[in-house]
């Protein structure tokens, strides 16, 4: 495999994206949508997003130290792109998407109704790190919607319709995946195993079956 030498720029791809509401001290709610984001800790729960200085979600999230991460699904597309090249400065982007507010419950900010996983966050710290700032926050509870949860209360984002973004494009997530967790050093049960593998084997039995049968058959 050959391959090209690229400098300058972080090629992390593919990445999720995800629209942020907040509100500043004057009760008022803005959403911008971030790429720059990830999981950083599993106890206590942690995420990080980037943020530009500029933006006035910068302004919002610092006047409160709270967020909410909303997960965009394939028919918020264009509304996820939208919140991410104009500014809540010039247009009340929540009003101009049609946006169905929801309090929070453990935040000052507002989750969006129609995105199917809201998660409530507070800022822990602020990092600079040059044209952006790292916060780093801890989710404090997050909202799922029940339709992506199955019987045994496991939460199948799968059938969320969610989207990723990568090198400036959207992509939409597929519903069938193509392996589990562990699964590459997992025990192979005789279910799990491929049915060619296993008809061979039930193949081979009935053979020995017949063969033992025949040799019963001699010694009679
Ligand atoms: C796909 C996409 C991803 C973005 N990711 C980030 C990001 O991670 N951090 C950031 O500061 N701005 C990001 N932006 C830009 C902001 O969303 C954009 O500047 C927005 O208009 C800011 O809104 P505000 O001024 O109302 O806060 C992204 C934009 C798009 C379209």
């Amino acid at each position: 495999m050959s391959k090209n030498i690229f400098k300058g720029s972080v090629v992390l791809n593919p990445v999720p994206v995800v629209l942020v509401t907040s509100k500043n001290k004057e009760n008022m709610d803005n959403v911008f949508t971030v790429a720059w984001t990830g999981t950083v800790c599993t106890k206590p729960p942690m995420l990080s997003i980037a943020i530009k200085p500029e933006r006035l979600s910068y302004e919002y999230i610092k006047e409160t130290m709270e967020f909410t991460i909303n997960l965009p699904t394939k028919r918020l597309t264009r509304e996820t792109d939208y919140c991410g090249v104009r500014s809540g400065r010039d247009v009340d982007k929540i009003k101009e998407m049609g946006f169905t507010m929801k309090k929070g419950k453990e935040v000052c900010s507002s989750y969006i109704g129609e995105c199917p996983v809201n998660i409530e966050c507070r800022v822990k710290s602020i990092i600079p790190l040059g044209t952006h700032d790292l916060f780093l926050a801890e989710v404090l509870c997050s909202h799922i919607d029940e339709r992506l949860m199955d019987e045994n209360g496991k939460i199948h984002f799968e059938w969320g319709n969610l989207i990723a973004y990568s090198h400036g494009e959207y992509f939409p997530l597929p519903k069938t995946p193509i392996g589990k967790f562990g699964y590459s050093v997992a025990k192979k049960t005789l279910e799990s195993k491929p049915a060619i593998a296993v008809k061979k084997k039930s193949e081979k039995k009935t053979v020995k079956n017949k063969n033992e049968k025949k040799k019963r058959k001699k010694v009679k």
